[in-house]
């Protein structure tokens, strides 16, 4: 399934949640309104709104309650982004020019601290405290998991684990308690929402292996952004980890980095990008993107079948191999 025929079918909640985005964080600044409409403007997949909604089916849904996770969950995932091309020096977001590019550092901090502001105030609309904490965890974790990749920039001795716990924090918590409130928010059985946590945080686990992939194969056109950004950045993910596994590679590549550290990640790197792309890292990662989704979709086998389950088995292939 593509995504595409997915979106189709929740169009109209899915229009519902684009149109309270908006409406989300107006405000009465020019600046700050401005800032924040650019982001969400240039579009994005709207994968943990859409995890939200699709977790919902799972109880008893209706979209006027889930609104209240679903926003709240995409709002913080664009500050975060917002943030993260801060910390990345990115210039290009979604194809367009990042918030720090058009405007300024400053500017990009102050715009992502209103827009987590504005999820906070949507989700304590609803009078659920549970929902509140695991939320606010989460925002923990992922603020942990920021700090540990700057920790471990150009650390080459960095182990699969150190990567998969970094990981776990920055990208799949967050779609884990997406499914994982939409169910909540709509009341299903607490035993749904754990597994609905699971699907969630293995699907996740795939879909940053994949994003640290397409950084080293994709083409600009795909990602929105220049390839080899992250080791520009010094930010070592699973294909470089297990490419420097490789003894017959470990010593030139190992050289190579040396170089990029030593002038700032301001250099060329074709010749690492030819490197990785050439080594076993790239089937290797791979694999384990495909071994995340097989556990994803191995969970879903345990939750009541209705379109949803279907729904999110289609995400879950979309995330294995996708290129967007
Ligand atoms: C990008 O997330 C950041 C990661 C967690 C890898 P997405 O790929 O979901 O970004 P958009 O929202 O579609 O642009
Ligand atoms: C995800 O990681 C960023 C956040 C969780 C905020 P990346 O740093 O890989 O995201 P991109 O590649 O810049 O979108
Ligand atoms: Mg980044
Ligand atoms: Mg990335």
């Amino acid at each position: 399934m593509k995504l595409l025929d997915l979106y189709a079918k929740l169009k109209k909640d899915i229009n519902s949640i684009e149109k309270e985005l908006e409406r989300s964080i107006d405000v009465d600044h020019p600046l700050l309104r401005d800032a924040s409409l650019h982001l969400l403007k240039a579009g994005g997949k709207r994968i943990r709104p859409v995890f939200v909604l699709l977790g919902g089916k799972f109880g008893d849904y209706n979209l006027e309650r889930i609104k209240h996770v679903a926003v709240p969950l995409e709002l913080i995932h664009m500050a975060s982004l917002v943030h993260d091309d801060v910390i990345d020096d990115a210039n290009t977001r979604r194809g367009q020019l990042t918030v720090r590019s058009k405007w300024d550092n400053r500017i990009a901090m102050y715009t992502g601290d209103y827009i987590f502001a504005k999820a906070l105030s949507i989700v304590t609309r609803l009078e659920n405290p549970a929902i509140h904490r695991i939320m606010s965890k989460a925002l923990v974790e992922m603020s942990i998991g920021e700090m540990e990749q700057i920790r471990f920039f150009y650390h080459t001795e960095q182990t699969v684990r150190d990567y998969l716990l970094r990981i776990k924090r920055k990208t799949a918590l967050l779609l884990a308690i997406s499914c994982q409130l939409g169910a909540m928010a709509a009341d299903a059985p607490e035993k749904t929402a754990r597994l609905l946590y699971r699907f969630g945080y293995f699907a996740g686990m795939a879909f940053q292996v994949r994003d640290d992939l397409l950084d080293l194969c994709g083409t600009e056109k795909e990602i929105g952004k220049p390839p080899g950004s992250d080791i520009r950045q010094g930010n070592i993910t699973i294909p470089v980890i297990f490419a420097l596994e490789e003894p017959r590679l470990r010593p030139a590549l190992l050289e190579e980095l040396t170089r990029i550290k030593a002038c700032d990640g301001q250099t060329d790197i074709h010749r690492f990008l030819e490197m990785i792309r050439g080594s076993q890292g790239i089937a290797r990662a791979e694999a384990l993107a495909s071994l995340y989704i097989d556990k994803a979709i191995a969970v879903l086998q345990e939750l009541p079948d209705i379109q949803a389950k279907k729904d999110l088995t289609g995400i879950a292939h979309f995330f294995g191999n996708r290129s967007y």
